[in-house]
């Protein structure tokens, strides 16, 4: 096949990945500027399961499918390190054992201590806290024109997290400055789309101030609490900040401190950007919009639904679901290979980068009739395709998405609680609004929104 540039090594029969076609200095880098997602699908398509890619002086191997999926969870998972990845941008932030960033003891101990704050059964009594920062958000915006619907989404998104995490809020500029701050460093450690020099700029240095400051306030108010206090109103440092103060070998004061940030950025390349994603749909489409709205004025009616009344939500949840699968905003999970391995008789070696393309089946018709059309019944009891190892939104293996049971519960509340208290009309050229990468996909900013209370029309 002309693709397979490397040389066979006939012995093992085994062979280095096709390499996708580019152009001659540039690789792959336009087509993965323009759109990373739709040039990993679209290479899916072309070279199967295992291919590479450059871009640039970058090279890339990428593991596509529920095969990779469950070998990076299963008999591959020793095969990676996140290290590669994230390690300089956590080294840069001063957090070198950052949950996302390392691997082994000192992660399963971190996700350990997470873990019970997360799950959906912390929150089966606290649906209306988790509504509570969303309905304050929608008050403070009803009768507003041109809202951009992106920081808008971010500020009740880590509004909501950090107080219910936290206990309390932050300003819509901070959060802002947070998002700025990660996305720049992933920029330019991760994807290595940025020189070092961008994080010495006026702009990053004081969203890295005012994000060193917001984590000494959250610690000190953290340690000003009392032992009452955390008996009766238990928060997400309480247990994290003595546990990890306790192995000073492992964690440094920098790898405490993300976790007292964690809470207000967590979700907001997720959550909240599959927020936009989802009122843009139904700003598109009248009919899917009616008919979320029937469903939500149903159960909504005598204010916020119990969990389980949530969860029941077929089309409300179908369309949460229907926009993860297409517009995934984690659509692969990056890391390093930690040692030379072979899968499905391609050679990889240690030190390369691997993306593991955990969506690519997402729009594969054997799973998904049908697959470009946005169809909220496949949420139905009948055909029920979201319970296939096909979707895979999360991520897989070890550092797989510890608030994927939360966002579960946000998504489908959120969007009721929107729905079902405003008409939204769009406040802009539908037309115009992209997806960019930033890193994660996101719409463009220009997206803006009008919002009116429906109780008063
Ligand atoms: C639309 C919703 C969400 C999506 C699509 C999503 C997706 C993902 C994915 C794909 C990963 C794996 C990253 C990797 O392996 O490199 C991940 C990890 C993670 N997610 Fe989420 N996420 C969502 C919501 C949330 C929420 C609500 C929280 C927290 C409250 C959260 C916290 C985390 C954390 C801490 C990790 C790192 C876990 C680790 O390294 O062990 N996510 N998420």
């Amino acid at each position: 096949m002309s693709h397979i540039t490397d040389t066979v090594t006939p012995q093992h029969n085994i062979i280095r990945p096709p390499l996708v076609s580019g152009l001659p200095l540039l690789g792959s880098a336009l087509p993965l500027l323009r759109n990373p997602h739709d040039f990993v699908k679209k290479a899916y398509g072309e070279y199967g399961n295992v291919f590479r890619f450059r871009a640039a002086h970058q090279k890339y191997i990428i593991l596509a499918g529920q095969d990779a999926n469950r070998f990076v969870a299963g008999e591959g998972k020793d095969c990676f390190t996140v290290e590669g990845f994230w390690g300089e941008a956590f080294e840069h932030m001063g957090c070198p054992h950052g949950v996302v960033g390392v691997d082994g003891e000192i992660h399963k101990f971190q996700r350990k201590l997470m873990s019970p704050h997360l799950v959906q059964s912390a929150f089966k009594d606290k649906i209306p806290d988790l509504a509570s920062p969303i309905q304050d958000l929608i008050t403070r915006n009803i009768n507003k024109k041109r809202i951009r619907f992106g920081p808008l989404s971010r500020h009740m998104i880590s509004n909501q997290i950090g107080y219910n995490l936290q206990g309390y809020k932050t300003s819509h500029k901070k959060v802002e400055q947070m998002i700025y701050l990660f996305s720049s460093v992933m920029n330019v450690f991760g994807l290595r789309k940025w020189p070092k020099i961008m994080l010495y700029t006026p702009k990053i240095l004081l969203a890295a101030a005012i994000t060193k400051k917001h984590v000494e306030r959250t610690l000190k108010l953290s340690e000003q609490r009392s032992e009452e206090d955390k008996q009766t109103s238990p928060q997400y440092l309480d247990d994290i900040l003595p546990a990890m103060k306790a192995k000073p070998e492992w964690f440094t004061e920098g790898d405490i401190g993300m976790h007292a940030l964690l809470p207000f950025v967590a979700a907001l390349d997720t959550v909240a950007a599959t927020m936009g994603f989802m009122i843009f749909r139904l700003l598109n489409d009248p009919a899917l919009y009616k008919r979320i709205q029937t469903e939500v004025d149903t159960h909504f009616a005598n204010g916020v639904p119990d969990l389980a009344t949530l969860r029941s939500m077929q089309d409300l949840n179908g369309l949460v679901k229907e926009t993860m699968r297409l517009q995934p905003t984690g659509f692969g999970i990056t890391r390093t290979a930690a040692k030379d391995f072979v899968f499905q008789d391609h050679q990889v070696y240690k030190g390369e980068s691997v993306i593991i393309f955990t969506t690519a089946d997402h729009t594969n018709p054997d799973y998904f009739p049908n697959p470009e059309k946005f169809d909220i019944n496949r949420n139905s009891k009948e055909r029920n395709e979201f319970k296939q190892p096909a979707f895979a939104p999360y991520g897989k293996g070890a550092h797989n998405c510890i608030g994927a049971s939360l966002a579960d519960i946000m998504m489908p509340l959120n969007m009721g609680l929107i729905v079902h208290q405003l008409t939204i009309t769009a406040a802009c050229d539908l037309n115009k609004v992209n997806v960019i990468f930033n890193p994660a996909p996101v719409l463009s900013n220009n997206f803006k929104v009008s919002f009116s209370s429906r109780s008063s029309s």
